[in-house]
């Protein structure tokens, strides 16, 4: 079944403490200095510790990292890209040029999308908003998650440090389709040209609460539902790997 023990550390490790870091749940921890352990029920089963082990010490759903090598000849075939795309949440402090970034959102006029192509507004946000909404979302959220708005002070828990954030919103959720699409080809792409990317979901589901980041974010009465959103930058780290994932059973519906 899928607990916390389908994903395991091996006598391999060298304590290095790159899973550590960056683990999404922090259930990661090293004892001794020596092997790391995981040590809470937190784990979502993400693989990112599999992913950047250096010396493929991490087990996931009985997978271990020699079976599943990073083939870097083929890394831009879109297949590999899926593969081998992951939520980035450690970037280089660096401002992408406004050419690099135009060229990227320019691309989704061709992305799939329900007849009027006016259903979706693209804002791309400045790093100083990023850090006033960051902050509203945290102290909004604080009383579901107590520890937030320090955590969100020290470690950017919202934005994970990324240098830019292209947001998509649209008239009603009954749209938030095209906004959807478009950003995951937005991920793609970016992550094809060696961007790093990752949903920032806590700004739709916080955002779509909240007239304060309406409002900041400048949404008008009738364009006022955010699709999605999507941090982006230049990665500061790298995986060795992709990460290892249980096969879908596939229903045939007859
Ligand atoms: C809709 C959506 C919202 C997400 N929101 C966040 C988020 O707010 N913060 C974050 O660090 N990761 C977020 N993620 C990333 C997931 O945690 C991540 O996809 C998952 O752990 C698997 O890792 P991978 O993307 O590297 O395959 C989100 C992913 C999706 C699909
Ligand atoms: S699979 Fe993800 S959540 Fe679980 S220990 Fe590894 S990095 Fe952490
Ligand atoms: S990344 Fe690998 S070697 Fe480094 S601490 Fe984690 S499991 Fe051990």
């Amino acid at each position: 079944g899928l607990s916390a023990s389908s994903c395991q550390v091996k006598q391999d490790c060298i304590g290095c403490g790159q899973c550590v870091l960056q683990c999404p749940t922090r259930c990661l921890m090293i004892k001794n200095n020596k092997r790391v352990y995981i040590s809470s029920e937190n784990c979502s089963l993400c693989g990112h510790c599999f992913a950047i082990c250096p010396v493929g010490a991490i087990e996931i759903f009985g997978q271990s990292a020699e079976q599943l090598k990073l083939d870097l000849s083929n890394v831009n075939d879109v297949e590999n890209i899926i593969a081998y795309r992951r939520s980035i949440r450690k970037y280089e402090p660096d401002f992408l040029s406004d050419q690099i970034i135009d060229e990227l959102i320019q691309n989704l006029k061709y992305s799939p999308q329900i007849q009027n192509p006016e259903r979706s507004k693209i804002l791309l946000l400045r790093r100083n908003v990023m850090d006033e909404i960051g902050m509203i979302i945290a102290s909004e959220m604080a009383n579901q998650f107590p520890k937030l708005p320090q955590q969100q002070n020290q470690l950017d828990i919202v934005f994970r440090g990324a240098p830019h954030c292209l947001v998509i919103v649209c008239h009603e959720k009954e749209e938030e389709d095209d906004g959807i699409i478009a950003l995951t080809q937005f991920e793609l792409l970016a992550q094809s040209k060696g961007i790093g990317t990752f949903w920032a979901g806590m700004l739709k589901i916080q955002g779509n609460k909240s007239e304060q980041i309406k409002n900041r974010l400048g949404l008008s009465q009738q364009m006022s539902y955010i699709s999605g959103c999507v941090g982006f930058g230049k990665p500061a780290l790298k995986y060795k790997r992709s990460v290892g994932r249980i096969a879908y059973h596939i229903d045939i519906v007859e």
